[in-house]
């Protein structure tokens, strides 16, 4: 059952999601993106700011999970790779949340070897409290606390990816 109220509103996102695209818009000036998003939990955000981001690109997609993660290595399953060539191209890396900051240190060490000619990384939310790797974040749209969220793209055992909104999860037993 899903119950409560939003801690970010479908009005909150969406305000925020147009600044981000702004800014994006203003540092690329006359440059081409290669936009990648980070799936499945960027699907929405992705899908929300590539549309208000008015700078040419092309876009790409990671289907990533941390299933053989560990917390040492912070090693990522990739069960889909890039098609596209990142070889001398800007890459906009853009993710739902940022929690340990691990999947992004994988991914973005993974794509340097692939020599780009920028990578910079965009994420909704960022959950810094729990950092365990220092990763710098070029665009985020809000901190959030250390509590477990789910909603537009983010989800517990796969479910409440599709809600417009972002809810704290909570199990009612
Ligand atoms: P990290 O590697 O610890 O930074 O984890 C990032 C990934 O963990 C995100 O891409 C999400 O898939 C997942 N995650 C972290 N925090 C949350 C949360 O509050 N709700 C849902 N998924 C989360
Ligand atoms: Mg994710």
């Amino acid at each position: 059952m899903i119950k409560g109220k939003p801690f970010l509103t479908v009005e909150q996102i969406q305000t925020r999601v147009k600044e981000l695209a702004e800014s994006i818009s203003s540092d690329y000036e006359g440059k081409e993106i290669l936009a990648v998003g980070i799936l499945k939990g960027a699907f929405m955000f992705f899908a929300d700011i590539v549309r208000y981001v008015q700078v040419p690109m092309d876009i790409d997609f990671l289907i990533v999970s941390s299933y053989v993660r560990t917390q040492s290595s912070g090693e990522m399953k990739i069960h889909a790779d890039l098609r596209e060539n990142v070889s001398g191209r800007h890459v906009l890396l853009i993710e739902d949340i940022v929690d340990t900051g691990l999947t992004l240190n994988y991914l973005k060490n993974m794509i340097l070897k692939r020599n780009p000619a920028s990578l910079k990384i965009c994420t909704f939310l960022d959950k810094k409290p729990r950092r365990k790797v220092d990763i710098h974040i070029d665009y985020a749209g809000y901190e959030v606390p250390d509590k477990y969220l789910v909603g537009y793209g983010l989800d517990y055992e796969n479910k409440f990816r599709n809600l417009p909104y972002i809810a704290v999860f909570k199990e009612i037993t």
